[in-house]
């Protein structure tokens, strides 16, 4: 059984707004690190959002963890929301709270009063925060403000406060597109690793073609919103990269 299943999604942002989603059908198996790739605008965004419903899709079915989403309500939303851990482009830290209290933050999922709940983490909340530090390669910045550190620093904090919810699936959105080439690459690689030790299936949106390939066992192509490639990583050829980014070329 896939962990995701996502059929005939179609997103609209208003009544009379353009069809953002057309119809896309795809699934997320136990041990898929997933790419979505795209030119900007595609809808990829879009469609990560829709997981957890971020975004309300307007038709379509999504089943995750044998749960309809679309039909939660909202206590079962939050809880499903809990399952999920997710990486953001820009990081989305808290810049004035420390390293560890952004990645505490992790075990409230990412609604809620963070701030005022934080005398409640208990003792092994606090060792596994450092556990994924360490793992992350921030021991030595614990205690620092999150806006101390570097881009790559805080993209790893994100990983760690992610890996706190205890999730089920990741989803990453645009994870190194605010970091520089070599950067990314470690990134990448890190959270490669982790999915794996953790046996987490991971669905990440990136436009960095040459990531995807290196770092993703498969790949999804959308263009303005229609799935144009779906396949192994090893079966993507130049004529599938020119159908996905024709609309770029022109
Ligand atoms: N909240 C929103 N309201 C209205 N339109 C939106 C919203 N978010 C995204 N869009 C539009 O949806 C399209 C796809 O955006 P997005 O999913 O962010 O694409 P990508 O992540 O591939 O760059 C774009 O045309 C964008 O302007
Ligand atoms: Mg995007």
């Amino acid at each position: 059984m896939a962990v995701l299943s996502v059929r005939n999604l179609k997103v609209r942002y208003s009544g009379k707004g353009p069809e953002i989603l057309k119809g896309i059908d795809f699934d997320v198996e136990g041990d898929d690190f997933l790419a979505i790739i795209g030119p900007s605008g595609a809808g990829k965004s879009t469609l990560i959002r829709c997981v957890n419903r971020l975004v309300e899709p307007t038709d379509g079915t999504i089943t995750l963890l044998d749960q309809d989403v679309r039909a939660l309500k909202p206590r079962a939303l939050r809880e499903l929301r809990r399952d999920v851990g997710m990486i953001f482009q820009e990081f989305n830290l808290i810049n004035r709270m420390s390293v560890m209290d952004n990645v505490l933050s992790g075990r409230l999922g990412y609604t809620g009063n963070l701030r005022s709940l934080f005398r409640h983490f208990t003792k092994d909340d606090i060792r596994q925060a450092l556990d994924f530090l360490e793992r992350v390669g921030l021991s030595d910045h614990v205690d620092k403000r999150a806006d101390e550190l570097s881009g790559g620093q805080r993209q790893r904090v994100g990983i760690a406060r992610a890996l706190m919810q205890q999730p089920k699936l990741l989803l990453l959105d645009e994870p190194t597109s605010a970091l520089d080439p070599k950067i990314s690459q470690e990134v990448m690689a890190l959270i490669r690793e982790i999915a794996k030790e953790l046996r987490v299936p991971a669905l990440c949106n990136i436009h960095d073609v040459q990531l995807a390939k290196e770092f993703c066992n498969r790949i999804i192509g959308l263009q303005d919103g229609i799935k144009k490639f779906d396949g192994e990583t090893r079966t993507l050829r130049d004529a599938d990269l020119e159908d996905i980014y024709a609309m770029e070329v022109l």
